[in-house]
């Protein structure tokens, strides 16, 4: 099939690459040039794992091509919207001018029976919005939404192996002629067995944003349990597998550490919020606030554990922070607590070194005033103080004992519960966890 993919960030630039290794000719499309230079020349504009190797090789077939020229979506039988929806400055709602804006450049370009297939995550409400437009635009087409539940650093195998697949239609009928379409672009994850759902526009929104926030309670919920672990004494490292051991529980997303953050889940949770509060069913969702505020707390917490770490002040410690990107296999810094950190640590006195294998750069334009080393080796050198922030492959694997002979104190904090505590403490270390004695 001939289809667009609109916005070519995190969400599009995989999906297009996606698509055309599922067999379909696609034509990504980016107002911004640079990204568009770049996916044309088969480079990712961000870090994915497995990106770069899906371009090349899908490019070499021919089928997948990239350009700023709105007018090449013209031809396509079904377009996707993956264009970004951050939070609006000063307030909780979603942005919605990238929606927007990507739906009124489409309109001309519409022929009767293409679909449009809605990727990215909105409020409850804007699809029928949206179907409306482009119906009084183009009355024979149709609009679907198709939430995107990828996580960045698997997003490859997230979009070409879903765990299942949810088609949001007018009327929420199977029978929709739109369903079709949609069947023939995921004809492979089908036949391989992927679950589909199909549901009315408003459910199909909402069941993307109540599988962030159902996420984010869970972390906040263990992140909640570190607290009392704390106070208590006691280890939720060892809380989380007991409890996880229930079925019904289940151990994934229960790591207790510095919180959450990225592009979504923070900004998720608050859109959702903001959108109940229109509908006036605001309190439905008042737990939301409190699991945002639980997960704000951790980033207080490391800091003033770093202090207690650092015998009560933290003026001209040299701190050394491991880890930028808001999760490993990301350069995504978008919300990350680890720079958050570093920046109050910074604030509040601490000579602060960070490092990351692939965010720095995106860290040094959101925080030019910290100090960014590349190399562990070389930011590890005489630090006061280590944080592990970002649970990278490589920082679990550092040795304590070499490790010791670079440092001028040997103090680490794990905020991501990572680490070997037993191993580290018979190295010499004063090793401090979350939630853990
Ligand atoms: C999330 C959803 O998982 C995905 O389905 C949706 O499409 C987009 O939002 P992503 O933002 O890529 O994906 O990251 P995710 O893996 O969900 O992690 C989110 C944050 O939670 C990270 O900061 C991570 O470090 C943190 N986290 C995750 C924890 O603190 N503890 C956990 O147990 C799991």
């Amino acid at each position: 099939m001939r289809i667009s993919v609109i916005g070519c960030g995190y969400l599009g630039a995989v999906h297009a690459a996606c698509m055309a290794k599922l067999g379909h000719e696609v034509v990504g499309i980016d107002v911004d040039e640079n990204k568009i230079r770049a996916l044309s020349e088969a480079r990712a504009p961000f870090f994915e794992p497995a990106l770069d190797d899906l371009l090349k090789e899908v490019q070499a077939t021919g089928r997948l091509s990239f350009t700023s020229d709105m007018a090449a979506a013209h031809g396509s039988a079904v377009h996707f919207i993956c264009v970004g929806t951050p939070q609006k400055k000063g307030e909780n709602a979603a942005d919605l001018s990238y929606v927007d804006a990507a739906t009124f450049a489409l309109l001309p370009h519409l022929e009767a029976g293409d679909v449009v297939v809605g990727k990215s995550t909105v409020p409850v409400g804007t699809a029928t919005r949206l179907a409306a437009l482009i119906q009084g635009a183009e009355p024979g087409t149709h609009l679907m939404w198709n939430p995107e539940f990828l996580r960045e650093g698997h997003a490859v195998s997230d979009t070409l192996r879903p765990d299942r697949l949810v088609y949001g239609v007018t009327g929420g009928s199977e029978e929709h002629e739109a369903v079709q379409t949609l069947d023939a672009v995921y004809a492979t994850q089908l036949d391989s067995g992927t679950p589909r759902l199909v549901t009315d526009l408003p459910t199909a929104e909402l069941v993307k944003t109540a599988a962030n926030s159902f996420l984010a309670t869970k972390i906040s919920f263990i992140n909640a349990m570190a607290e009392l672990c704390d106070a208590a004494g006691a280890d939720v490292t060892l809380l989380a597998d007991a409890i996880g051991m229930d079925e019904r529980i289940g151990r994934k997303f229960l790591n207790a550490g510095i919180g959450f953050g990225g592009g979504c889940l923070p900004k998720d949770i608050r859109a959702f919020m903001a959108r109940a509060g229109e509908l006036g069913a605001d309190q439905a969702l008042t737990f939301l606030r409190e699991v945002d505020a639980i997960n704000m707390r951790r980033r207080t917490r490391v800091v003033e554990l770093t202090r207690e770490i650092c015998g009560g002040s933290l003026l001209g410690q040299r701190i050394t922070v491991l880890g930028a990107a808001f999760k490993p296999e990301s350069d995504d810094v978008r919300d990350s607590p680890a720079l958050s950190i570093a920046a109050q640590l910074q604030l509040q006195g601490a000579v602060v070194t960070v490092t990351d294998p692939e965010a720095l750069q995106n860290a040094a334009l959101r925080f030019p005033e910290l100090h960014y080393e590349k190399s562990t080796d070389a930011a590890l050198n005489r630090a006061d103080a280590l944080l592990l922030l970002t649970e990278w492959r490589e920082y679990q694997c550092l040795d304590p004992y070499e490790t010791a002979t670079r440092v001028s104190r040997t103090k680490i904090l794990d905020g991501r519960n990572v680490l070997d505590a037993t191993k580290w403490r018979a190295a010499g270390w004063m090793y401090r966890g979350l939630g853990r004695p």
